[in-house]
């Protein structure tokens, strides 16, 4: 086999075989196959798409050159959650808690944050003492008695997806609904679970700006799923303004545990429920999803939620008492007001800007060695719909050391106004089941 007549194949339009797939993988893999014909095999990709037979060969593929995360020993249905990511997205840190608290075992291996989203790991350790690291046997041993544990990325998971990520990031073609779908999914085939529920979110903090390429994106990675043996249903979720009111690590944890004790915002709630009865219903531990969905009122209500986060804390080295008593977590020095310029209703919030004030301040990376600061973050007093006086407070920075006036204009800039009335964007577009 030849790599130049598998590229010319594919920017022909033609269908690969799986032994092309594989050749070409694995010796990308294997440093056998130069970057400069990966990139052309790439944006041929990017130019031709793939049948949905290549894109489960790729994703194959590139789940077969590295670890596969073993979770036998974990009694139950595994469900995993993914989040295309976004500005605000504390899901997973109140949604683990809660479906773990009816009985679905949560295995999660999360990432940290890079550029304008936030990663779930760099949030939980805003929890002092907190540790996601321990080994595989401890990991399964949690899971088994507490229902949940969450590790950092360990171990070589997809390393051909790592490799073809870093060249795709530099050589323009990142966005190809094939390379990101089975980009995703490899990595969600090697952790493990026996079914997946994607949270795919659309709109101006989004990856997917686009509605349609969102879906489509969720479409093609319902099937990869599907195709290799995973029950994979997908919401897709909106973006186009932070979720719920906080950005930045400690900020967000307090709003998790708040929606656990039934005080949280509406759209995080909204959004917890419709994952959570995805979860719980491919788990079969209900008949349907509005019975999943009563499931996990009952824990807030009875308070079983909040034992489970309790214990998952303490199991992981963490303060259990910040639960009780949030402002224990890592609180910044000062407060700064951002004041609305206008009198009217709110009509955009760009959240990708909101994302990267808080980077700013300090709540994110701008690259993989920066560090970060737990305490500092924004948390937003008016949303989409809702109405402003002129120098209402549209925002509170929690700063720290760095300085803080550029980032005052930026959210201000964040929020567009109009003079009539504004209906707030639906939190949930579909869901594909
Ligand atoms: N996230 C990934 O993991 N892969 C992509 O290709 C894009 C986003």
């Amino acid at each position: 086999m030849r790599m130049v007549d598998i590229i010319a194949k594919k920017r022909d339009g033609e269908e690969l075989e799986k032994a092309e797939i594989r050749y070409v993988i694995n010796e990308y893999t294997n440093g056998l196959i130069p970057d400069y014909q990966m990139s052309a095999f790439a944006m041929a990709i990017y130019f031709q798409d793939m049948t949905m037979k290549e894109r489960a060969e790729l994703t194959l593929a590139m789940v077969e050159t590295g670890d596969r995360v073993d979770l036998s020993e974990i009694e139950g249905i595994k469900v995993d959650k993914h989040s295309t990511g976004g500005v605000g997205d504390k899901t997973t840190i109140a949604l683990a808690p809660l479906v773990a608290a009816v009985g679905v075992p949560v295995a999660k291996m999360s990432g940290r944050g890079l550029g304008h989203t936030g990663g779930t790991i760099d949030k939980l350790e805003s929890i002092p003492h907190f540790s996601v690291e321990m080994e595989p046997s401890e990991f399964i041993a949690l899971v088994n008695r507490n229902k949940l544990a969450v590790v950092g990325q360990t171990g070589n998971l997809a390393p051909a997806d790592k490799k073809l990520y870093a060249l795709r990031d530099v050589t323009a073609s990142v966005n190809s609904i094939p390379l990101i779908a089975s980009s995703i999914m490899s990595k969600k085939i090697a952790s493990g679970a026996d079914a997946i529920v994607l949270d795919v979110k659309t709109g101006s903090g989004a990856f997917m700006k686009d509605y349609d390429q969102a879906r489509e994106l969720a479409e093609a990675m319902v099937e990869i799923g599907e195709q290799l043996g995973r029950r994979t249903t997908a919401i897709i979720s909106d973006m186009s303004q932070p979720l719920g009111y906080t950005v930045g690590n400690s900020l967000e944890v307090k709003e998790a545990i708040d929606l656990l004790k039934g005080e949280g915002p509406n759209d995080l709630y909204e959004l917890c429920m419709r994952l959570g009865s995805q979860m719980v219903y491919a788990a079969n531990k209900a008949k349907s999803l509005e019975e999943a969905r009563e499931m996990l009122d009952e824990v807030i209500e009875n308070g079983e939620a909040l034992n489970t986060l309790k214990r998952f804390i303490e199991s992981q080295k963490g303060d259990p008492s910040i639960v009780d008593d949030p402002s224990k977590l890592p609180t910044a020095n000062k407060l700064v007001q951002v004041v609305s310029p206008y009198t009217g209703y709110v009509k955009t919030i760009d959240a990708e800007q909101i994302g990267i004030a808080a980077m700013q301040l300090g709540a994110g990376r701008a690259t993989k060695e920066s560090r970060i600061d737990l305490a500092v973050g924004i948390e937003l007093h008016k949303k989409l719909g809702d109405h402003v006086k002129q120098g209402d407070y549209l925002a509170t920075l929690h700063v720290n050391d760095r300085s803080f006036e550029q980032v005052v204009q930026m959210v201000e800039n964040a929020y567009g106004f109009s003079d009539k009335k504004i209906l707030p964007p639906n939190l949930i577009y579909e869901e594909l089941i």
